[in-house]
């Protein structure tokens, strides 16, 4: 699994699992080779780039927007979150057995959600919005 991001990323991202890292500020992204699946969250020309790294019988998945780009010979899908009580409780066993390790940027009372989650306002990971006072 290659994880990709900016040259300061590369630490967290092996950290967090993956066998290889590509610096999307100094590699090729097409040093990635052919790949099984492409996970894009950051859309545009990457997200348009990526559709060549797909291999035969592939699948390029995208977060940003609706692809206008589909690998040569695999399928191209925009794939869109849906509030799901049962899905946000398996996220919540997941975050309390380690399986899922998210990267906590800020946690903020409910009163500073709508500062803190502005788009002006960028902070590096997670922003956590505390709904009770409770520990
Ligand atoms: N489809 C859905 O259901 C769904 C759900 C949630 C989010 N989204 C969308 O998915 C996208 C990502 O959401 P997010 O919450 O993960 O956003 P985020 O927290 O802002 O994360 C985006 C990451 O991509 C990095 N990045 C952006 N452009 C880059 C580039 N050219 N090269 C290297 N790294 C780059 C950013 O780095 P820097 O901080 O250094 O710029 C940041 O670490 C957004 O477009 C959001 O609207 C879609």
């Amino acid at each position: 699994m290659i994880g990709t991001g900016r040259t300061g990323d590369r630490d967290t991202a092996l950290r967090l699992g993956m066998d290889a890292f590509l610096d999307l500020q100094s590699d090729p992204l097409e040093d990635a080779g052919q790949l099984d699946v492409v996970f894009d969250v950051i859309g545009g020309d990457i997200l348009d780039r990526s559709a060549a790294l797909v291999r035969a019988g592939g699948t390029l998945v995208t977060i940003a927007s609706p692809p206008t780009v589909r690998p040569r010979d695999g399928q191209a899908i925009f794939f869109v979150v849906e509030p799901d009580r049962a899905r946000l409780a398996d996220l919540g066993r997941r975050l309390r057995d380690g399986r899922l390790r998210p990267i906590v940027g800020a946690v903020r009372t409910l009163a500073e959600a709508p500062s803190a989650l502005a788009p002006a306002q960028r902070t590096r990971g997670k922003t956590i919005i505390r709904v009770t006072e409770d520990e």
